[in-house]
């Protein structure tokens, strides 16, 4: 072990994953607040920092890295997802990148499942009635929905989380097949009773698509106008991915237009903006990026975070490098 370090931690974390970093002796300076430091700020703050632990509203970019200084050795993302991460200029850098893939699979899930329940039962309109205040009476026809017993979920990106998300629909009678870059392990095609098929298959067979797959330039858009044209005007998307793997700008359209029946979203193109079309659709469930949004979740996140910038300040292989 080194001397103590100085590690810039970007926003609130839950304490345990400081703990672990204060035991073993490093400075930890956090950006306590629930807005984000600006950002003429931070590159202040970072100036010196042996490591780093963002958030992933955070851009580390060449800018931050080099604002840091050439003895940052560890930029640990609290997100499994490290779309915000130049993970080039890091590597140019010699500097570490690791992010937080495993402790959140359930969670995202859970989110991706509630999302299905609720654009395919309807429950946001429903809440959104009785909160308005607007008479209701229960009626046969009365704000139905559909039933996912039978029917098929197409899951775009069979990771961790797509593949937790099969078992979960499963578990509700659904068929499940998926499009990935390559295949899945036979045995976990066999436990989900699926089979991989290209995106235009994917796209005209399911009822409910859910995307599971990074951002990258290559997923930008993967959802446009083309894509929920070979839609079923039936089936619903569900995103708990990031918001630019669908163009929202189309979704709109494909909701208002009836090209699709319903959308769920965890996640937007401009986070916090929220395209102000999607707001009037009543066919739309937003929630404001919830994935990971438990107490266990978020403290084993911060403390996988920690553990990574814990071994490389201490010169070891960190547990989930990025690569
Ligand atoms: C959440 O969106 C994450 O990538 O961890």
């Amino acid at each position: 072990m080194t001397g103590p370090s100085r590690v810039v931690v970007t926003g609130r974390v839950p304490r345990p994953g400081l703990d672990i970093l204060r035991r073993d002796g490093h400075r930890v300076e956090v950006w306590d607040s629930e807005d984000q430091q600006p950002r003429e700020q931070l590159l202040e703050q970072v100036r010196g920092a042996d490591a780093l632990m963002t958030l992933l509203t955070e851009q580390v970019d060449a800018e931050l890295l080099d604002a840091a200084g050439p003895q940052l050795k560890v930029v640990a993302n609290v997100a499994v997802g490290y779309n915000n991460v130049d993970v080039d200029a890091c590597r140019e850098r010699g500097v570490v990148a690791t992010n937080t893939p495993g402790v959140l699979t359930d969670a995202t899930a859970d989110i991706a499942m509630a999302l299905i329940l609720m654009t395919t039962r309807r429950l946001g309109e429903g809440e959104r009635v009785i909160r308005s205040g607007t008479p209701w009476q229960w009626g046969m026809f009365y704000l139905l929905g559909t039933s996912l017993q039978h029917k098929t979920l197409g899951v775009v990106g069979l990771g961790a989380i797509g593949a937790a998300t099969a078992r979960r629909a499963r578990a509700f009678g659904m068929n499940v097949i998926y499009t990935s870059r390559s295949s899945a392990a036979r045995e976990l095609e066999t436990e989900l009773g699926t089979h991989r098929v290209d995106m235009d298959t994917l796209l005209a067979q399911s009822d409910v698509v859910s995307l599971h797959c990074p951002y990258s330039s290559s997923t930008h858009h993967l959802l446009s106008t083309e894509q929920f044209a070979a839609m079923r005007p039936s089936a619903h998307v569900v995103n708990t991915a990031r918001g630019a793997v669908i163009d929202e700008a189309a979704l709109v359209e494909a909701l208002r237009e009836g090209e699709i029946a319903g959308a769920g979203l965890d996640v937007f193109e401009e986070e916090p903006a929220v395209h102000p079309g999607l707001l009037e659709c009543d066919n739309a469930v937003l929630l404001p990026h919830l994935g990971s949004a438990t107490i266990e979740t978020r403290t084993a996140m911060a403390t996988l975070a920690a553990d990574n910038v814990a071994a490389v300040l201490a010169g070891r292989e960190p547990p989930t490098p990025i690569g």
